[in-house]
């Protein structure tokens, strides 16, 4: 599968944080588990306000504002869409989507009519048409975008991507990352859904990527291989890139095994592997070796639940005017979407809002 060459997106941010800026005021769409993770995180922030929150149920929008402090709320049970509601609340200025994948599309073209800036859960959306239709949208009215991939924003993550790019381990040759959850079979589980962009790519090939897209860039090539279950969702699947410079990465996510969640980038001259609970997606440290030296440890903080590096960044951005992050540019998330789709293609996942 062919693909553009992009450069690699930037490696730290341009401009860190500066106190005294002004507060940006939030809303959320949805009351799910990972909204609950990353409110929690956003809460811990100094220089956000937590207006309104959405679900398709009052008691459960109550709840929520209740739980984490939002000044109001907004359901589906008067009238019209919870979410629609809270988009056209003039004191709403940046949105976090975190409804499942399939929803992400309409949500986020929706707060970007309604003229606020986003920040998406990934996948952005469940294919590359539905992702360059946002980021269209989003260019077109100078708005803030940015996919969620707040593992690209840790430190540990950060420096190892620095200490790719310095050379200390060589020319870059081989990545290795997996990420495995044993998924209980529930056909109503938006994960396997078909309907809801269910499969193990969408929700989980993301952080095996970034490691290799931060350290080696676009592959030339991608070959996949993949398990369907009955709904025709990729219960697990294994991706190979490879680089005309001959590196190679592989990959693996999986909704059956329960994995170490690995990431290793191996070099001509030494090896970093990544450590820590989840380290595929939350590393708190590196352990680097170079030529016949001993092993370096390196170990790094980790705030709230890991989101409140990549929540700094959205909100520095829209402090800031800027329309996309230099660290997770659109071009990443649209390069990631057509990725993924011409994978998908090898395996034979096909979503309902693909033609
Ligand atoms: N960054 C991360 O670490 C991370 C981790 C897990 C998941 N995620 C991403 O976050 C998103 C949500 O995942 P999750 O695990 O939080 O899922 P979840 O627990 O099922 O929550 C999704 C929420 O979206 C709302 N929703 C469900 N079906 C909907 C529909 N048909 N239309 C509109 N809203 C609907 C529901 O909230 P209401 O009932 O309140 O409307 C639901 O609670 C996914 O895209 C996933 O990839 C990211």
């Amino acid at each position: 599968m062919p693909a553009p060459h992009l450069p690699r997106p930037e490696l730290l941010d341009a401009e860190p944080r500066t106190a005294n800026r002004r507060p940006v005021r939030w809303g959320v769409v949805a009351t799910g588990r990972n909204a609950a993770t990353v409110t929690a995180d956003l809460a811990l922030l100094d220089d956000v306000v937590l207006r309104a929150v959405s679900s398709r149920g009052a008691g459960r929008a109550a709840a929520f504002a209740e739980q984490f402090g939002f000044a109001t709320w907004y359901s589906d049970d008067d009238g019209r869409l919870g979410y629609e509601a809270l988009l056209a609340d003039p004191e709403v200025e940046a949105v976090y989507v975190a409804t499942p994948h399939a929803q992400h599309h309409q949500v986020v073209r929706a707060a970007l009519t309604a003229g606020k800036h986003v920040l998406c859960e990934k996948p952005l959306t469940i294919n590359a048409r539905e992702a360059q239709e946002v980021v269209d949208l989003a260019r077109e009215r100078g708005l803030f975008l940015m996919e969620a991939v707040w593992t690209r924003f840790l430190p540990a993550m950060q420096r190892a991507l620095q200490i790719a790019a310095s050379g200390e381990i060589g020319t870059v040759q081989w990545v290795n990352a997996e990420v495995g959850f044993p998924a209980p079979l529930d056909p109503t589980a938006r994960i396997w859904a078909r309907a809801d962009g269910g499969g193990a790519l969408l929700d989980l090939a993301v952080y095996p990527l970034l490691w290799a897209w931060g350290t080696l860039g676009l592959p030339d090539a991608v070959t996949a291989v993949g398990t369907l279950n009955a709904e025709g969702v990729d219960a697990q699947n294994a991706l190979t890139l490879s680089y005309a410079s001959g590196a190679q990465a592989q990959l693996t996510t999986s909704l059956l095994a329960r994995s170490p969640h690995t990431a290793m980038v191996c070099g001509s001259e030494g090896w970093i592997r990544a450590q820590g609970p989840d380290e595929v997606y939350r590393p708190t440290r590196l352990e680097v070796q170079v030529g016949e030296a001993g092993v370096r440890t390196e170990e790094f903080e980790l705030i709230g639940s890991g989101y409140v590096h990549e929540l700094r960044e959205v909100t520095r951005c829209v402090q800031l005017g800027l329309t996309e992050s230099p660290v997770v540019p659109l071009e990443h998330s649209l390069a990631t979407a057509r990725l993924l789709d011409g994978v998908r293609a090898q395996l034979g996942v096909v979503y309902p809002t693909d033609h």
